[in-house]
């Protein structure tokens, strides 16, 4: 008799752990509160949560798709092939669309292979595939931004600053002297925007001297790396950092910080690119010059609204005020982000 009780009671245990598990799966899976109201489903792959950026885009998507839609969010650890197989598991979990954040903007075929397969829309976003691989599908469209135009005004920020500044020019030889902080290489806004930064600066009749230039894969620690390494082989020639995003500005300050720079009369300009919080915060302070607003909330909702119309059968646009460039792409404008208009930023993170 005891021994029977002491089963019994061992199988309501694992009864009661297991129900704890599936029900942990379901709203691991997909959220809590589009799962219960039976709202449409739609798979999400982030290509690393760790990403600056990337953090706070897919925060606002979460945001955006309260009574929207259950979304099934995975994080793909810069790893494609990992990628590829949570895509094979969100079709199999029945999701009615998908909204894919490549890791390898090569990869976009055969993303769009799978979803052909099983004749689902598809919102790639934030890294942009071919256009050649875009118009193969007629339910692909891809949400961003337009990668040279981050260049471009990064290039007229820093034009205006330097105009407006004439004792960053430490040398007085009239040539602004930079280091850059690249992302990551083969990523088509670290390409345009390191190319279209120094072309604007020419433009504006600017001379300019590249010290050195080297990828710190969007990222602030290898970024502290790197520009420790370039104060101690330049020093006081650096007259400009230039970044690609503001996870790589920040790791730059803190390099300068840790070397007794950005106090005093110790200064180097600063400018990044995303206008994410942390950097507001150093704008304002003034160890950071400034930086191109890449707009996570609206590239978030956008994203959002798309899907969830494709999950519903309905029109891409319908109910929406984005605009449709070439059939095929939503790009939210950059502006830039000075000490005047920082609360612009506030609001495009929130
Ligand atoms: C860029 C952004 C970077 C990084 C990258 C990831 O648009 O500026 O900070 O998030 O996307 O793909």
């Amino acid at each position: 008799m005891k021994n029977i009780k002491k089963v019994i009671e061992l199988l309501t245990i694992s009864l009661v752990i297991a129900g704890i598990f599936v029900g942990c799966k379901n709203i691991d899976s997909f959220s809590r509160e589009g799962s219960k109201g039976g709202l449409p489903k739609i798979g999400v792959a982030i290509y690393k949560y760790d990403d600056n950026f990337m953090s706070y885009v897919r925060m606002l998507m979460e945001k955006a798709a309260i009574g929207k839609a259950a979304l099934n969010m995975n994080g793909s650890e810069n790893d494609q092939a990992k990628q590829s197989e949570q895509v094979d598991t969100m079709i199999t979990k029945g999701v009615k669309a998908l909204a894919i954040n490549l890791v390898d903007p090569k990869a976009a075929q055969g993303i769009l292979d799978k979803a052909k397969a099983a004749k689902l829309p598809v919102i790639f976003f934030n890294k942009e595939p071919d256009a050649s691989v875009l118009a193969g599908y007629d339910k692909v469209w891809y949400v961003g931004t337009n990668s040279a135009e981050s260049g471009i005004l990064q290039g007229k920020m820093i034009a205006k600053l330097w105009k407006a500044n004439p004792g960053w020019d430490k040398d007085k030889d009239g040539i602004l002297s930079y280091v850059l902080l690249k992302g990551e290489p083969g990523h088509p806004d670290a390409e345009a925007r390191t190319k279209y930064v120094i072309e604007e600066l020419i433009k504006e009749g600017i001379g300019v001297k590249e010290l050195a230039k080297d990828t710190a894969m969007w990222d602030a620690v290898k970024a502290t790396d790197k520009m420790d390494g370039w104060l101690s082989k330049f020093g006081n020639k650096i007259e400009f950092v230039i970044a690609n995003n503001d996870g790589m500005a920040l790791g730059a300050i803190a390099s300068l910080e840790k070397s007794g720079y950005l106090t005093g009369s110790k200064f180097i300009p600063i400018v990044g690119v995303d206008a994410i919080p942390d950097a507001i915060e150093k704008i304002k302070s003034g160890e950071m010059s400034g930086t191109v607003l890449n707009n996570a909330k609206d590239q978030g909702t956008a994203i959002i609204d798309l899907a969830v119309n494709l999950a519903n059968n309905r029109n891409l646009l319908e109910g929406t005020s984005w605009k449709l460039e070439n059939n095929k792409y939503i790009r939210v404008p950059y502006i830039n982000i000075t000490r005047d208009n920082t609360d612009v930023a506030d609001q495009a993170y929130k």
